[in-house]
């Protein structure tokens, strides 16, 4: 498909909602890799995201949802477990074109609802954009709320205490008992 020609919004972005196809959240595969590649890198010299190679997305692949219209891979998001408690959603982008559409949040739900099936207690994200979190339930933290992610990859990061991206997280296994045993369900 074209994008020159999709419908776009007042702000000038497409719209999915215009377009005949409807916005399809699912799990990506092997085909999809170079998608993702190209959004991932697309971003990460303006230090939104981590870089990734692409060896590094095909062996996690299956950890990935895209969104798609007319067959057209818009945007990614990861879900990567950092320890047996905490997972973190990675490498969420949305194509440049195709932004304020809610096609972010759309592939943030499905992210966070892939955890909670999982039994995930806890889901993390380091972002500049910290809206679309908050917007469906996260709260922002002291990076330090997060030893596993410093570990596991801020210690060997160029902007290492420098980073300028806000911590966010979600308690998904409040359900049945919250912290110090107080019932809570988010
Ligand atoms: C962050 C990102 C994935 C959001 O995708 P999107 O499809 O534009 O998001 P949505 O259309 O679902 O917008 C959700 C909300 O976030 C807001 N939002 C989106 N991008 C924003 C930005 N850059 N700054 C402030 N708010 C923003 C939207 O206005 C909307 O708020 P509203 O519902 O109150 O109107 C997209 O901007 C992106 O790819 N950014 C570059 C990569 C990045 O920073 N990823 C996050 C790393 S985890």
């Amino acid at each position: 498909m074209d994008p020159t020609r999709t419908p776009t919004t007042r702000h000038g972005i497409r719209d999915p909602a215009a377009t005949t196809a409807p916005l399809e959240i699912r799990p990506a595969g092997r085909p999809d890799v170079t998608a993702i590649s190209r959004l991932v890198t697309a971003n990460v010299g303006l230090g939104h995201l981590l870089p990734r190679t692409p060896e590094e997305i095909e062996r996690h692949v299956s950890r990935f949802l895209v969104a798609t219209l007319d067959n057209t891979v818009l945007g990614c998001g990861e879900l990567a477990p950092l320890s047996e408690r905490l997972s973190e959603i990675r490498s969420l982008v949305v194509a440049a074109g195709s932004r304020g559409t809610g096609i972010g949040t759309a592939v943030l739900a499905a992210l966070v609802a892939g955890a909670r099936r999982q039994g995930v207690p806890r889901l993390c994200a380091f972002t500049h954009v910290p809206h679309p979190f908050v917007a469906i339930g996260f709260s922002i933290v002291p990076h330090t709320w997060l030893p596993e992610k410093i570990m596991t990859d801020c210690q060997g990061c160029e902007w290492f205490r420098r980073c300028e991206q806000t911590a966010v997280v979600i308690e998904l296994g409040w359900g049945q008992s919250g912290p110090r045993g107080t019932a809570r369900t988010i």
